[in-house]
C-alpha cells in the first residue's frame, strides 16, 4: 500500500520565531499517526531552525524551490547541495512559481533532476488553468507537465517522487475541486502517464497527492478516494489544529 503523505505548503507565512513555535506546538499532536507522513515545507529562512526543532519527531521537512546547479553566481537562489541534511523533500513546479517565478516545463525537469542527484525528494505540482479547464485541455495539459518533469528520470529514481495535482483555479480560491474529479485526473490522466513512461508497477506505487483548497471538512472525501494518496495543503497547514485534523482524516479514511 502507498503510505498517505500529507505536506504543509506554507508559502511566504510566518516569521523565523512563528514557525519554530509553531512546529513546537504542532509536533506533540502530529505524534500519534505515524502510518501518515507529515510534512512541513517553511520558508528557507526558518528551514534550519524548524528541521532542528522537529528532530526525532517523524514530521519531515521540505523545502518550497530549489536550484539546479550545485553552487555558482545565481543571486538570490538555494541550491540543493545546501539542502542537504536540512530537507528531505521539495516542493518543485508550484503553480505559483509557474505564474510568478519564470518557472517553465523546463526549469521543472532540471530542479527535478538535480534533487534526485543530490538525495532530496522532489514533490512535483502539476494543474491546469481555469481557462484550460474550461476548455477540456487538463488531460493534455496536466499529462503534458508530468512528461516534461520527468524527461530523463529513470525508474529506479521514481520511488522518491511524489507528484501532487493542483488545479491552479482550486488554489486559495475556496473552490476546490470534487474528490472525483480530483481523482479522475490522478487516476486517469497522472497515473495512467506514468504507466506509459515506466509501466503499471512504477504507475502503481508513486504517491500522487491533491491540492487546491483542502481543509478538515473535505479530507476526508479526497482521502476515501483509491488514486488519492494525500494533499499538498496550504491555508489549513498554517493552523495547528487544522493541520492535525487533516492528518488525523487521512489515516481514517485510509483505515490505518
Ligand atoms: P490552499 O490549500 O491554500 O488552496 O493552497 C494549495 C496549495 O497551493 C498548496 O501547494
Amino acid at each position: 500500500m502507498r503510505k498517505p503523505i500529507i505536506a504543509g505548503n506554507w508559502k511566504m507565512f510566518k516569521t523565523l520565531s512563528e514557525s519554530v513555535a509553531f512546529v513546537q506546538e504542532l509536533a506533540p499532536k502530529l505524534a500519534p499517526f505515524i502510518s501518515v507522513e507529515r510534512v512541513v515545507c517553511p520558508t528557507y529562512i526558518a528551514l534550519a531552525a524548524v528541521a532542528d526543532a522537529l528532530k526525532g519527531t517523524g514530521i519531515g521537512v521540505g523545502a518550497q524551490s530549489v536550484h539546479w546547479e550545485a553552487q555558482g553566481a545565481f543571486t538570490s537562489q538555494v541550491a540543493p547541495t545546501m539542502l542537504q541534511g536540512l530537507a528531505e523533500y521539495i516542493i518543485i513546479g508550484h503553480s505559483e512559481c509557474r505564474a510568478y517565478l519564470n518557472e517553465t516545463d523546463e526549469t521543472v525537469n532540471k530542479k527535478v533532476k538535480a534533487s534526485l542527484a543530490y538525495g532530496l525528494k522532489p514533490i512535483i505540482a502539476v494543474g491546469e488553468s481555469l481557462q484550460q479547464y474550461e476548455a477540456g485541455e487538463t488531460q493534455q495539459v496536466v499529462g503534458g507537465q508530468v512528461r516534461a518533469a520527468l524527461s530523463g528520470v529513470d525508474a529506479a529514481n521514481m520511488t522518491n517522487i511524489v507528484i501532487a495535482y493542483e488545479p491552479i483555479w482550486a488554489i486559495g480560491t475556496g473552490k476546490s475541486a470534487s474528490a472525483e474529479l480530483a481523482n479522475s485526473i490522478i487516476g486517469g490522466t497522472i497515473r495512467s502517464t506514468l504507466n506509459d513512461l515506466y509501466g503499471n508497477q512504477v504507475a502503481q506505487s508513486v504517491r500522487i497527492q491533491y491540492g487546491g483548497s483542502v481543509k478538515p471538512e473535505n479530507m476526508q472525501e479526497y482521502m476515501s478516494q483509491p488514486d488519492i494518496d494525500g494533499a499538498l495543503v496550504g491555508g489549513a497547514s498554517l493552523k495547528v489544529n487544522d493541520f492535525t485534523l487533516l492528518i488525523e482524516a487521512a489515516a481514517k479514511a485510509k483505515g490505518i
